[in-house]
């Protein structure tokens, strides 16, 4: 399957197979997320692999998503809930370490990350956040594609109560979208048939010449 096949493929699966995804097809997924491109670099949000079924029940039980329970895995993308002088400090020793560079040598960097992260409020930097873990979900649909992999992208949870389970007000995060992973269940998924409704690409794609 190429590219194209597999995103005509791939469709958010309402109803999941009783079949587990093997650990190496799992850690594909997270690597490709790891991957993502994000605003500076800075990967500012994390990534949860769900496992516990009372947590998982007890986040579906206030949900419209029986997907979160029925799934094989659930991932959960957490944005930094504010952004401080110690975040782009570590970024920026961490980013010198990697390259082998001396931290002087990044010095505009870091002003240019703290004059424009800095200056905001903790809600426009949780936002900012937000939006490098959406990036980070559309990755992980598309490599759950090319891996043959069924997956439901999830904003419908109770997100509060999810950071309270997972205590994320402490760890600086707040939960922002959730991926459920696993296999179709073709014949009771009546969602597995329907043909994908996208606009036509002229109405889409703007030219500008
Ligand atoms: C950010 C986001 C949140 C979504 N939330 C849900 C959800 O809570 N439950 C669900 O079943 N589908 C959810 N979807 C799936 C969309 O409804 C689906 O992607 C859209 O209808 C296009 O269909 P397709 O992905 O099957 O091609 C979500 C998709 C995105 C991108």
């Amino acid at each position: 399957m190429d590219l194209i096949e597999a995103l005509n493929w791939r469709y958010a699966t309402k109803k999941f197979a009783d079949k587990k995804l093997s650990d190496e097809k799992l850690q594909k997924i997270l690597d490709a997320i790891a991957l993502s491109a994000s605003s500076a670099g800075m990967q500012t949000y994390r990534v949860f692999v769900i496992e516990n079924p009372d947590i998982r029940k007890e986040l579906a039980s206030d949900s419209f998503n029986p997907q979160i329970v029925d799934s094989s895995h659930l991932l959960l993308f957490a944005a930094y809930d504010s952004i401080d002088q110690e975040i782009i400090d570590d970024y920026i020793h961490f980013v010198a370490r990697e390259r082998g560079l001396a931290v002087e040598n990044l010095a505009d960097f870091k002003k240019s990350l703290e004059s424009h992260l800095l200056i905001r409020t903790d809600e426009e930097n949780f936002i900012w956040s937000s939006k490098q873990a959406y990036i980070a979900l559309g990755t992980g649909l598309i490599a759950a594609a090319e891996l043959q992999v069924d997956a439901t992208p999830m904003e419908g949870f109770n997100s509060e109560k999810l950071d309270k389970i997972l205590g994320l007000k402490e760890k600086g995060l707040k939960s922002v979208v959730l991926l459920s992973l696993g296999y179709r269940d073709e014949e009771n998924d009546y969602f597995a048939k329907l043909k994908k409704v996208r606009l036509p690409k002229e109405e889409f794609v703007i030219e500008v010449v």
